[in-house]
């Protein structure tokens, strides 16, 4: 599903050159649930951004379902990254004007949905990540998981092959956090592979695999023998289960 060869995405400021991604070579199949790791500046951020063709590697090899990442121009990557992939990010990325329903629908207005398609599906959505309460609700009058969870939603509309999480955690308390992680690893179970950077050990041995990063490189790659679970009241893996059965 991904590959990458000799990836690098350098940053050059005046005389210095920031090896933000080094020469990583990366393979993810379907269906994979991979945790990436490494302390704060390591590059995990940047090789998600790279992953996401939400930025340009300055070198090397990235394919995503064998569609070649690096030579896309910017229209070609932004419409792969609407059609293909789903981003989650730390902060939420949720616009404070506009009531769940409205936020999850954005990623539709860029693909062109007729309204109405629009409306019904981030409904789905919302109701599949346990918010069918909270359709005309502003991401203020909500608690950080419940954003988290709507940012989830709005992710999935476009029923993405991928979808990819930056910190997704990392603004939450850890029983939140864990829910968080239930919601990927429903997804995960039901055939969506989840590429989720974290520098938090509890939260990234819910994944299979642990790519550890250090300046910029590769340091290890662990395989979880025993994922830590975290389970979802059954009501929303059923929901979440569904949503994917259409999908793929
Ligand atoms: N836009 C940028 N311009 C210059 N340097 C950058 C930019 N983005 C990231 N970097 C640098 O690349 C390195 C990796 O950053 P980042 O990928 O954000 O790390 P992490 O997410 O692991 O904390 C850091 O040294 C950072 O300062
Ligand atoms: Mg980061």
């Amino acid at each position: 599903m991904i590959k990458t060869e000799q990836l690098q995405r350098y940053f050059h400021a005046g005389d210095t050159c920031v090896k933000a991604v080094d020469n990583i070579d990366i393979n993810i199949a379907p269906g994979e649930f991979v945790a990436i790791m490494g302390p704060s500046g390591s590059g995990k951020s940047t090789l998600l951004y790279v992953l996401g063709a939400m930025d340009k590697p300055t070198g090397g090899v990235i394919s995503i379902n064998s569609k070649r990442l690096d030579l896309m121009n910017d229209q070609e990557c932004s419409d792969f990254r609407n059609k293909a992939l789903g981003f989650v990010f730390q902060s939420f990325h949720l616009l404070p004007r506009m009531n769940l329903v409205r936020n999850t629908e954005i990623p539709m207005v860029y693909a062109q949905v007729p309204s109405e398609e629009r409306k019904s599906r981030a409904e789905k959505m919302l109701r599949a990540v346990g918010l069918g309460e909270r359709f005309h609700h502003y991401p203020t009058e909500l608690s950080g998981g419940q954003c988290q969870r709507a940012a989830i939603a709005r992710a999935l509309v476009n029923y993405p092959a991928l979808l990819l999480a930056d910190e997704p955690t990392g603004n939450l308390d850890s029983k939140t956090g864990l829910e968080i992680i239930g919601v990927f690893q429903a997804l995960n179970r039901s055939g969506m592979t989840v590429v989720m950077v974290t520098h938090d050990e509890n939260m990234a041995r819910h994944a299979g695999r642990i790519i550890r990063m250090k300046d910029g490189r590769i340091e290890r790659i662990e395989l979880v023998k025993e994922p830590l679970q975290s389970l979802l009241p059954a009501e929303i893996e059923t929901s979440l289960q569904e949503v994917c059965n259409e999908a793929y």
